[in-house]
């Protein structure tokens, strides 16, 4: 006759000090009287089964003690775990107000989270961002990384979603911005402001003084030869001055920038530097074509202006290609010389190369430089839209 089952779960060691489990399910089995004769059963060695559980386990509580905010919800996408920090960032008592509730409750761009359901249904996962809701209401910003659980034959379990507040982030990043955009701003206005004063002091004191000087000369004193020759040539160092000046104004701030526009601004820098540096700049600039904004169209002078400096003062360039394009909302600035090259992932970045990628950030867009010995290319590219002369014929 058999007696009550037995089952039990063990570990033993073995001879080699590893640990492995076993479960027993055994009978007692007993003679006529009822005393035990001996057991008669099955031993397992469920060792991987224990490892796993343990690995739940584990995997469990970390779920349970992470920052990130965890969310699982089953395929109709209601709440079927939260982790306290869910609890916590949304702002309800305890897990118990959420299980069971409709995932929308818990985002405040519905249709937006909607497209997410379907691209985790289609591709698996979602990165990005989301603007969710509190259960007082208020909003904040998170970014989420959901996933479609599967299991081991592909078949779809749950969804899960984890989540972290980008609130402050967003804010950092915005008031930073704005901090960059003023202070560029502040930068150009400094500039007119120099160039202004440049040009009606020393520039009118220059061609005053360029004025007495050649009225010296003039047939109406009488000056010794000597003299006269002397004082051409100071007539044609302030001549040169002038020029200079000029020069030098027009590089703290193009007039032309604003009148014309950047294709204008960019064939006169052109022109500028080919008198200058004997450096042969080819535009392939399609002028008054149209305006962008005036953010844009300073960083991108900006930009220009630097990388042509650039190109000459320590590529020893002797060509230039500057061209500046519009294609599918972007307006595109690239500027290649011929020059001996440098390598941009290891150049200590002076104040230039520093200065273009923030002019690019600060608009939105972005700056790649790329270069090797007889061909460097810098590159601006950013979002912008181009107002035709005849929509507004002002900006
Ligand atoms: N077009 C170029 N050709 C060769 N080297 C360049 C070029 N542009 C930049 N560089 C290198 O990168 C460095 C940093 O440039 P930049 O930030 O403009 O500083 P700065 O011009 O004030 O020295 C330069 O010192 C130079 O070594
Ligand atoms: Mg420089």
């Amino acid at each position: 006759a058999t007696g009550q089952r037995l089952e039990v779960e063990y570990r033993m060691f073995t001879r080699d000090g590893q640990v492995r489990w076993f479960r027993d399910e055994a009978s007692i089995l007993r003679d006529d009287a009822g005393r035990p004769l001996g057991l008669q059963g099955v031993m397992y060695d469920i060792t991987e089964r224990k490892r796993a559980e343990e690995e739940l386990i584990v995997r469990n509580s970390a779920i349970e003690a992470s920052l990130n905010a965890i969310a699982l919800t089953d395929l109709k996408c209601h709440l079927t775990y939260v982790n306290p920090s869910f609890v916590r960032l949304w702002g309800y008592d305890g897990p118990e107000e959420l299980l069971g509730r409709r995932g929308l409750t818990f985002v405040a761009d519905r249709s937006h989270l909607q497209k997410v359901v379907r691209a985790v249904r289609s591709r698996g996962h979602w990165t990005g961002e989301l603007v969710a809701r509190r259960k007082d209401g208020s909003t904040f910003d998170v970014l989420v990384a959901a996933n479609m659980v599967r299991d081991s034959l592909g078949r779809p379990v749950c969804l899960m979603a984890s989540a972290l507040d980008v609130t402050e982030r967003k804010r950092a990043e915005a008031a930073m911005k704005d901090a960059q955009r003023r202070l560029t701003a502040a930068r150009e206005e400094e500039r007119r402001r120099l160039a202004g004063e440049l040009h009606d002091s020393v520039g009118q004191a220059l061609v005053a003084m360029k004025l007495a000087v050649s009225d010296l000369a003039g047939p109406a004193r009488s000056q010794r030869p000597q003299e006269v020759e002397a004082l051409a040539r100071v007539a044609e160092q302030c001549d040169g001055l002038i020029h200079e000046i000029r020069g030098i104004c027009r590089g703290l701030y193009p007039p032309t920038l604003e009148s014309l526009g950047l294709a204008s601004a960019l064939h006169q820098l052109a022109s500028d530097f080919r008198a200058r540096a004997g450096v042969e700049v080819r535009h392939m600039v399609r002028p008054r074509e149209g305006r962008f904004s005036p953010e844009v169209e300073i960083a991108l002078f900006r930009i220009a202006q630097e990388a042509v400096t650039n190109a000459v003062k320590h590529g020893l360039a002797d060509r230039v290609r500057l061209t500046l394009s519009h294609h599918a909302g972007r307006a595109m600035l690239t500027v290649t010389d011929n020059g001996r090259g440098f390598d941009p992932k290891t150049a200590a970045k002076g104040v230039g190369l520093n200065m273009m990628a923030e002019r690019m950030r600060a608009v939105g867009g972005e700056l790649e430089i790329s270069s090797k010995p007889g061909c460097t290319r810098v590159r601006a590219r950013v979002p912008t839209r181009l107002i035709l002369p005849e929509q507004d014929p002002k900006s």
